[in-house]
């Protein structure tokens, strides 16, 4: 295994460092682990952009707003460290949470706005969380690029905000969602699905897929959701969070799309809460 793993913050300071020194790229792929294809495809893009890739792997605690969510988030260090290396990462940057927060830590980063809808709402302190942590793993790394998925889109409009406004200098670059051959976009937490929740689950990409085409061929935005939230109830979904359709770029709500603009959902399949977006091209 060629990976190295690093612990903490001085440690992954000193190699990066190095590789500054001997001018070379370094990308950034931020994780909390339970690694699937949708990370790999992060990995792997870092890899053909960057000369060094740095991944890290921390189950932020300040982004749950639930204690068993967090308790039940998939763990499993080694198989990440093996996907890792064979997907030739440099780093696991992989610190203990008193390295992220040590005793006293009292900074909190929040970006207005764009966390004020969907996710902002259905998780408090999802996005403080979000944005304190990976503001920590930029400055720690200083990457020239660093990848994210747009399964998490809200989560990726956010980080753009954010590194703009507080002048961190690396390139946030935005990574098609992985997924299933049915359609479920990849996901840590698909783990939690029972069978016949699996079965169930891709009713989620074939409604916001509808809900996308309605949208682009004119149809009212308020109709297209409320059609689509009834028959993903219908189908089990319990509760539904939201169904929207909102810009593209600012996520405000749309009422009819005249600018790229995206579907939004999150839902719940028995104990598993599920999101996903599609994109809609007017
Ligand atoms: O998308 C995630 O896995 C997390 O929100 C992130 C970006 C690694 C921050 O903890």
């Amino acid at each position: 295994m060629s990976i190295q793993t690093v612990r903490t913050v001085a440690d992954l300071r000193a190699v990066v460092g190095r590789w500054r020194q001997a001018g070379e790229t370094v990308g950034l792929v931020p994780t909390m682990g339970a690694l699937h294809d949708g990370h790999l495809a992060l990995v792997h893009r870092a890899r053909a952009d960057c000369a060094r890739v740095v991944v890290s792997l921390f189950v932020n605690p300040k982004q749950f707003n639930q204690a068993n969510d967090l308790a039940q988030y998939p763990r499993d260090e080694d198989a990440d460290r093996a996907k890792l290396d064979a997907a030739s990462a440099d780093i696991l940057f992989a610190p203990a949470a008193d390295q992220m927060y040590p005793d006293g830590f009292s900074t909190a980063v929040a970006v207005g706005g764009l966390t004020s809808s969907m996710e902002g709402i259905a998780r408090p302190g999802h996005f403080g969380g979000v944005a304190t942590v990976v503001s920590k793993l930029l400055l720690q790394t200083l990457p020239d690029r660093a990848y994210f998925g747009e399964k998490d889109y809200q989560q990726l409009v956010v980080v753009r905000r954010m590194t703009v406004d507080l002048d961190i200098p690396s390139e946030i670059v935005g990574i098609e969602t992985v997924r299933e051959s049915d359609g479920l976009a990849m996901a840590s937490r698909n783990v939690h699905l029972t069978p016949e929740q699996r079965a169930v689950a891709p009713t989620l990409h074939a409604e916001l897929s509808q809900a996308a085409s309605e949208a682009a061929q004119g149809g009212d935005c308020g109709e297209i959701c409320a059609a689509a939230l009834a028959r993903l109830k219908q189908a089990g979904f319990d509760p539904i969070d939201y169904f929207e359709i909102r810009d593209a770029e600012t996520l405000d709500a749309v009422t009819r799309v005249r600018r790229p603009a995206r579907v939004f959902v999150a839902a719940t399949l028995g104990a598993t809460r599920l999101i996903d977006n599609v994109a809609v091209k007017p």
